[in-house]
């Protein structure tokens, strides 16, 4: 599944994607097989720390569920996002927030692994600026909600200085090429093993 934190249809963050998409389907992945979510659309209510999840599975808000649908059957996470102010786009945030859900679950209702499936997780990302400050606490955030969501961040691939120059489309098309060759080769091992 693809999360994307980007409003702009033909921004930086949306051409990381495409970039990946067409990488997917150069190692034989099918487009249909990735299941696009925008944090945009609609954006999520935020989290209101109400408690409803020590008590119950899942959310008091309903609009959840199609992400946490996707999170229970995706092999592979990829998170595309700008930095907005050093962080996450408030939309992509919300969602980061509303996998409290998962915390509680493991913490108050005692369920081990609320998702099951585990899965590698690719960060692409779009900076204005030549350096991509904020980055690093990106990724402890994209670590944070994975160790909830059953994700593990494996590769992080930066198109810096965007607000200013072109993107590198084939360097970039490199590093994402490079990272989905790592992910096929542990997935090969790893059926391999079972
Ligand atoms: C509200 C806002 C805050 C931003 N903050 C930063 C920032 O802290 N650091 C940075 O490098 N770029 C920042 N930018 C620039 C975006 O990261 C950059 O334009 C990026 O390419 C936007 O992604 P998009 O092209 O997919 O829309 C900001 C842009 C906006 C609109």
């Amino acid at each position: 599944m693809a999360l994307i934190g980007s409003p702009r249809k033909n921004g930086a963050t949306m051409g990381l994607l495409r970039c990946f998409m067409d990488q997917w389907e150069t190692r034989g992945g099918g487009r249909e097989d990735v299941t696009v979510i925008n944090a945009y659309q609609p954006a999520l209510k935020p989290c209101i720390h109400c408690g409803y999840c020590k008590q119950n599975r899942g959310c008091v808000y309903q609009d959840f569920e199609p992400i946490d649908r996707s999170l229970r059957k995706a092999d592979l996470l990829v998170i595309a996002s700008p930095v907005y102010g050093l962080g996450f786009p408030a939309p992509l945030k919300a969602v980061f927030d509303r996998t409290q859900q998962y915390f509680e679950a493991k913490r108050s209702l005692g369920i081990p692994n609320p998702i099951e499936k585990h899965k590698p997780a690719l960060f692409l990302a779009a900076f204005g600026s030549p350096q991509p400050r904020g980055l690093d606490l990106m990724e402890e955030q994209i670590r944070l909600a994975g160790l909830l969501v059953n994700a593990a961040l494996e590769h992080t691939i930066i198109a810096a200085h965007t607000d200013r120059l072109p993107v590198h489309w084939a360097r970039v098309g490199d590093q994402i090429a490079r990272a989905l060759q790592d992910i096929k080769a542990a997935w090969e091992y790893s059926g391999a093993a079972e």
